[in-house]
């Protein structure tokens, strides 16, 4: 397959490495780059589980081609601990106990960032917009919903 060298800025580092040109960009962040805390559920679109934020925006990685990430910023959940800290997100999931086996974790954790950094007040039916393509067998998905808005409601600062 041809290979094609490519510039992603990925969790704030500027990366250059060699995407197969029918890659996906789950492929290239799980393999190439070891970034396995994205995770791949369905492989068609349909769960989410593989949410990675593309330029302030929540893409499913499996459906994005590795190349089209060049030149891009992909923020990924190894790219949310700040100084060794949980991101807050990360926190209030753990605090709402919005986390069960965690498969679908990194996908809704990515999908709450994205939408906390366009908009730091969202009510609930935001949240529930904001990630309904992340599907968890295992939540009932009020946990989450209830760890987004306590973040939510302690100001979009800290989700920066
Ligand atoms: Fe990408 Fe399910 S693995 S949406
Ligand atoms: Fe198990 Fe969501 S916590 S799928």
């Amino acid at each position: 397959m041809p290979k094609k060298i490519i510039h992603i800025i990925i969790n704030g580092t500027e990366t250059e490495t060699i995407a197969d040109t029918g890659q996906r960009l789950i492929d290239l962040l799980r393999d190439t780059l070891g970034l396995t805390g994205t995770k791949e559920g369905c492989g068609i679109g349909a769960c989410g589980a593989c949410t990675v934020i593309m330029d302030n925006r929540a893409v499913n990685s499996c459906l994005v081609p590795a190349i089209a990430a060049d030149g891009h910023e992909i923020l990924t959940i190894e790219g949310m601990m700040k100084d060794g800290n949980l991101h807050p997100i990360q926190e209030a999931f753990v605090k709402h106990h919005a986390i069960q086996c965690g498969f679908c974790t990194p996908g809704l954790v990515m999908s709450a960032r994205a939408l906390l950094d366009r908009n730091p007040s969202p009510d609930r039916e935001e949240i529930k917009k904001a990630i309904e393509g992340n599907l968890c067998r295992c939540t009932g998905y009020e946990q989450v919903i209830e760890a987004i808005q306590d973040v939510a409601s302690k100001g979009g600062n800290l989700c920066r």
